[in-house]
């Protein structure tokens, strides 16, 4: 969900509105804000914020303090009712939250039997009436209440709220939940993530766990936590550009964010790989190149397209630097009791650094002692600070709720891995290690080159578009890019995708495969090439459909397929890199033509910070 809330001088509701739309990507199925006027006015609507928009047109939006919120439901359909904010029984407080209060039940049942009413079904409406009903009891200031409500809290919380008593304050309040402040000239912004805030300030303050501010218009920051210790509000500068999170010229974000792989992928090796002498350096591992060097073994924990990104990672680190790796999913892996000792690595791999399950299962392995390395997007995001060290993959924003650019991003970061821990495990020949440097620094003119088979993806995209399967093979290092694939077209396009590898669709899928089946088969010129072109043959001998992704100047695949998409030769360590490009193009082409909202796809968020 996003959240964005303003205090000072200004009209709030159209920063609030702004906000929300740049918040969007987090969740989109209802929206709503409050703003001070005589009275806490109180708009929601179900749907995106633009509906919200049409709903408060010509109604009394004047205020210069607000708060809205935008959401992906948890607790109760996505209704006007259910949609933030939330108001307390007498209505002089107004919340909104993101995150789960997992013990709403209970406190719920006993404010009933309080003479609460609620009218919604969410646990955000328990939450403002549990401070409401402790500021009544206790007789005491809001941020007390706050205080003392929030010990009786269990579950992950971002709040701010807003109070008809204090007109010019805003108290915010943050665990396992992101939340970031915009400190301007006598005025404060809130939100979620830095994006609303930029155009604006770039002096933030990112709250940690148990955190409580007390924003008032022309006064500074009071800090201070659910314990009532004070704490000095530290703020950072900010980097982000405004343009970064902006179409520039693209239909949507997706495709802008496909186009920018040439850049991103360069931006992820800077200052990494020195295009002279071909040497790589990784900070990060710098610092605990004991540790590195002595580990029994890397787990990565990811969800979504990070985890398969961990795949592809799996791959290159244990053979070229030969050290064992698992990948887990998070929301596994956390909950199983992992076996892990103080020589084990746990990497975590997320875009936003933010997703619930990567955070807690960061946190389960640093208690059992393991080095927790994180590879995260977002700078200053929540794992990012969690963890020991790490690497930014610096891609620049990504907006589109279907990840690309962060994929590559990923990977580049990984082959860097894997390269440094070869090298200083004496695993590869100095000559080898050149080669491989020196052409990962050449994959983004590759990156650019593949992006120009958009044309004869486009049109094989208007063949399948209304398919109603999909099944993508590929193997080895190709076999995550399959899965990666198939995932990209289920998201956007809603059309049903496996993902597999090439040699297990004769133990299951190949029952599905009749002459309306398109199967995406990457075939490129590498070590299982002939493997894959026997699987090729067996959908070919059941009438299935063959859309090849083929090395140039293939011709074995091009006499059987229907259809190949034809990319530059690279080394097998950087498929990946390329053979996606394609992959993620077909799946926009198609969720375009179908009419999808490819940015918003139903159902989605970009950044799950629930479990
Ligand atoms: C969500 C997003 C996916 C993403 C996954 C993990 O499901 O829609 O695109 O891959 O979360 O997110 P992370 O930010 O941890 O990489």
């Amino acid at each position: 969900c996003g959240i964005v809330a303003y205090v000072g001088e200004r009209e709030a509701y159209p920063i609030l509105i702004k906000g929300l739309k740049r918040l969007e990507y987090r969740g989109y199925d209802s929206a709503g804000v409050a703003l001070l006027g005589t009275r806490i006015n109180l708009y929601k609507k179900q749907g995106k914020v633009s509906e919200l928009e049409k709903y408060a047109e010509g109604k009394e939006t004047a205020s210069t303090i607000g708060i809205g919120h935008t959401r992906w439901a948890t607790h109760g359909a996505p209704n006007d009712v259910n949609a933030h904010p939330h108001t307390s029984g007498d209505s002089n407080l107004a919340l909104i939250h993101n995150g789960i209060i997992e013990n709403y039940d209970s406190l719920k049942k006993e404010l009933i039997n309080r003479g609460h009413q609620f009218s919604s079904e969410t646990d955000t409406e328990v939450l403002i009436h549990l401070i409401e009903e402790v500021k009544k009891i206790e007789k005491c200031s809001l941020l007390t209440a706050v205080q003392l409500a929030l010990k009786e809290v269990i579950g992950a919380y971002a709040i701010v709220i807003l109070s008809k008593e204090d007109p010019d304050t805003l108290i915010v309040a943050k665990k396992s939940s992101p939340l970031v402040i915009g400190v301007g000239e006598g005025e404060f912004y809130v939100a979620s993530d830095a994006t609303p805030i930029i155009e604006y300030t770039k002096n933030v303050l990112y709250l940690e766990d148990e955190d409580i501010a007390v924003l008032t218009k022309g006064e500074k920051i009071q800090l201070t936590n659910i314990k009532n210790q004070q704490k000095t509000a530290n703020t950072i500068e900010l980097e982000m550009k405004i343009e970064a999170i902006e179409k520039g010229g693209y239909e949507h974000f997706m495709l802008k964010e496909i186009y920018e792989q040439p850049t991103s992928i360069r931006n992820s090796m800077l200052g990494r790989l020195n295009t002279v002498n071909g040497e790589v350096v990784m900070g990060g591992i710098e610092e605990y190149e004991h540790k590195f060097m002595n580990a029994k073994r890397i787990i990565f924990v990811a969800c979504g397209t990070s985890w398969h990104a961990g795949l592809v990672g799996e791959y290159m680190i244990e053979s070229l630097a030969r050290i064992p790796v698992e990948v887990e999913y998070a929301s596994e892996f956390r909950y199983r009791n992992p076996i892990i000792n103080s020589d084990d690595i746990v990497i975590a791999i997320s875009q936003s650094g933010e997703t619930a399950d990567t955070l807690a299962a960061l946190e389960i392995a640093k208690e059992k002692g393991a080095l927790i390395y994180g590879i995260c997007n977002v700078v200053g995001s929540s794992i990012a600070r969690a963890t020991d060290a790490g690497s930014y993959t610096h891609a620049g924003p990504e907006i589109g709720v279907a990840s690309t650019k962060a994929f590559t991003a990923q990977v580049t970061i990984l082959a860097l891995m894997a390269l440094t821990l070869a090298k200083k495990k004496g695993s590869i020949s100095e000559s080898r290690y050149r080669e491989l440097a020196l052409e990962l620094n050449n994959i983004p003119n590759i990156v650019e080159k593949v992006l120009e088979t958009n044309v004869a993806v486009e049109y094989i995209s208007d063949i399948y578009k209304d398919a109603k399967n999909f099944l993508y093979l590929g193997r080895g290092i190709n076999f995550p890019v399959a899965l990666e694939g198939a995932l990209k077209l289920k998201e956007i396009s809603y059309i049903h995708a496996e993902g597999y590898p090439a040699a297990e669709m004769k133990h299951g899928p190949i029952a599905l495969i009749d002459a309306d089946m398109p199967v995406v088969a990457i075939a490129t010129k590498k070590n299982s090439y002939e493997k894959v072109v026997s699987n090729i043959q067996e959908v070919k001998a059941r009438n299935g459909k063959i859309i090849a992704v083929v090395t140039e100047g293939d011709t074995a695949v091009k006499e059987i397929a229907d259809h190949v998409i034809e990319i530059p030769d690279v080394d097998d360590f950087f498929d990946p890199l390329i053979t996606v490009i394609p992959l993620q193009l077909l799946s926009y082409h198609i969720a375009v033509m179908r009419g999808c909202n490819v940015d918003q796809p139903r159902n989605l968020a970009k950044s799950v910070t629930v479990e």
